[in-house]
């Protein structure tokens, strides 16, 4: 009664009427950040946390540590996590390499270790989200358009976004993301490529808040500007 009066009030003078139901803030996720450190997970981190996030920094180095080529250490880093919202991987290893000069380890460490690990981030993660929570994987645009010398990372990144497709059909109390990033600007600098057209880290960073906050699943995020066709 009250309130309707004071609702009618506020709408008499022009004003909102921002009673009612409390205020809502968008509530602080927890997130576990695999690869950290890196180039996207630095950015990534900064992102999540200046919107008000609590990043867990994992990485190889990290206290727990998580190596995406040790499956004991994934179970064993998850498990010490506690119940959170998000588990995030911007980690794993791949090779590049022409076909004809492939090594059986160049083939397998893409395999064993980006595409493995992060599958196994999506069998055993689950158990330590909260209802809703999402498991954010990484591929690479490379996925899509391939160029020589590419084909072990280019079939790795691929079956990351097919796998997480079919398993967001199998997990309903969770969502499965993938983010596709293109080649990033630091890493183009890093490579004397600065010609390319390529993303600030930063604005990958985006991209991953975007698929953390979703209400999709089994979807692959690409950065605007640089999807397959560029126009994503
Ligand atoms: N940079 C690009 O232009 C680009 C483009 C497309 C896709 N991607 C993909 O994005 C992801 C991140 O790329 P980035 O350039 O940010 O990588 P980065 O700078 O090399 O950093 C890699 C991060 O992953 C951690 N890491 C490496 N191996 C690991 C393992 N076995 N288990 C757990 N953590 C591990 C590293 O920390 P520790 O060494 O301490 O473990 C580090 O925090 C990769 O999957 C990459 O393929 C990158």
């Amino acid at each position: 009664m009250v309130e309707s009066k004071i609702r009618a009030l506020v709408m008499m003078i022009g004003g909102p009427y921002i009673g009612g139901a409390p205020k809502t803030e968008r509530n602080m996720k927890q997130i576990a950040l695999i690869g950290a450190t890196g180039t996207i997970g630095r950015a990534l981190a900064a992102h999540l946390e200046a919107r008000g996030d609590e990043v867990i920094r994992l990485s190889r180095g990290s206290s727990p540590s998580i190596d995406l080529e040790d499956a004991p250490s994934v179970r064993a880093g998850l498990a010490a996590l506690g119940r959170i919202d998000a588990v995030v991987c911007v980690a794993g290893r791949a090779s590049f390499g022409a076909v004809p000069d492939l090594s059986d380890e160049a083939l397998e460490l893409g395999i064993r270790s980006k595409l493995r690990g992060q599958i196994d981030l999506v069998r055993w993660a689950p158990e330590h989200l909260r209802p809703g929570g999402a498991i954010v994987l990484t591929s690479g645009m490379l996925a899509h358009r391939p160029g020589p010398g590419t084909a072990p990372v280019s079939m790795v990144n691929a079956a990351i976004e097919a796998f997480a497709r079919a398993a967001a059909l199998d997990l309903s109390a969770h969502r499965v993301e993938v983010v596709c990033p293109p080649l990033i600007q630091e890493t183009a600098l890093a490579m004397g490529r600065s010609e390319i057209p390529a993303p600030p880290a930063a604005d990958v960073a985006q991209t991953y808040a975007r698929a953390i906050d979703g209400h999709t699943t089994g979807t692959t995020y690409f950065v605007p500007g640089f999807g397959p066709g560029r126009d994503a």
